[in-house]
């Protein structure tokens, strides 16, 4: 641990760990996972007592103070964490896109943090008579997102009735409570195995991490060695390490292929008229570049996952 940065966060405050920064993640839920493993990625420890906080293992205690990073961890209901930042019980928080459009609290999203992805989305019976959304006018909705629907209703001047109920929204229409939901989708089991079929996405949502709007400044300070060690995870998950042999008269053409953090780092080849060519690549651009690299004669292509990208 580094003693000095510990001193020098929590010098001005009377009880230590005073001026931790305060997050609040999920405690347990679809982003419990993805949270406590973002933060391990971060180089930050939480433990649960005597057992360290791991995917699959619940957490027994609310509240877990690191011990190798000025951070304190609230394990919340996914849907209170925007109210506790907005009322600064909470300094900052990770939940999904689709919990801070739905509670509209004062709180501002800084990073899109790459897991949780899922969608907000209107679904019908499979076999039913409703086959797109201008079929709803009149009809009852079942949805927990009662403001994102009213939202999305009024914008395509449909009016529909909208239930709200808190849970088990997908097995409403079977049971003659409403004839369509709005609910979050992820693997779309949960639609399936309930015969349901989705007609629209109102909303693309992951997780994100949201503010407290007035955030004292040795928080910010905390706050932005976070962002720092967050940003550096997602650059390194969204960029893989490539490394391969060129042919010497080709190293031109592949190298502007490659443009690497620099540029690629290029090492002659035992073999003459050959090199040894390293580089980054984007996950996005991937396999439109491998190929190209193999058009222009890269052989014994090898890619590597990075795990920590910094610039
Ligand atoms: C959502 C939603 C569905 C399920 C869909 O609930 O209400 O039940 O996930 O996921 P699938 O497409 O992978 O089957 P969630 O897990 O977010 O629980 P919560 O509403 O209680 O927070
Ligand atoms: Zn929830």
């Amino acid at each position: 641990m580094n003693f000095n940065y510990m001193k020098q966060t929590t010098q001005n405050s009377s009880s230590p760990g005073e001026d931790n920064l305060k997050i609040a993640v999920q405690k347990s839920g679809r982003l419990f996972e993805g949270s406590m493993q973002l933060l391990k990625e971060c180089g930050i420890e939480i433990s649960n007592g005597n057992n360290p906080v791991r995917p699959g293992h619940p957490v027994g205690q609310l509240r877990v103070q690191s011990p190798n990073f000025p951070i304190e961890v609230f394990f919340l209901r996914d849907d209170d964490i925007p109210e506790y930042v907005q009322d600064a019980v909470a300094d900052i928080g990770f939940v999904g896109e689709n919990v801070v459009r739905e509670k509209n609290k004062k709180v501002e999203t800084i990073e899109k943090l790459g897991f949780g992805k899922c969608r907000l989305s209107i679904a019908v019976p499979k076999n039913g008579v409703l086959q797109s959304v201008n079929d709803l006018a009149g009809k009852k909705i079942a949805t927990s997102y009662p403001v994102i629907l009213t939202d999305y209703l009024e914008k395509k001047n449909i009016s529909a009735e909208i239930h709200e109920i808190s849970g088990s929204v997908e097995i409403a229409p079977r049971i003659g409570l409403a004839d369509a939901i709005c609910d979050l989708v992820s693997s779309g089991s949960t639609l399936f195995s309930n015969e349901l079929k989705e007609i629209e996405t109102i909303l693309a949502s992951e997780a994100v991490l949201i503010v407290d709007k007035k955030i004292s400044p040795q928080k910010k300070f905390i706050l932005d060695k976070l962002l720092f060690r967050i940003r550096s995870v997602k650059k390194a998950k969204n960029n893989k390490y490539v490394l391969l042999n060129a042919p010497n008269d080709r190293i031109g053409i592949i190298c502007n292929l490659l443009p690497g953090m620099r540029s690629p780092t290029i090492l002659p080849l035992a073999e003459p008229g050959w090199s040894s060519v390293h580089s980054v690549i984007n996950e996005a651009d991937f396999w439109n570049v491998i190929e190209q690299l193999k058009a222009n004669g890269a052989q014994g292509i090898l890619i590597i996952p990075i795990e920590k990208m910094i610039e």
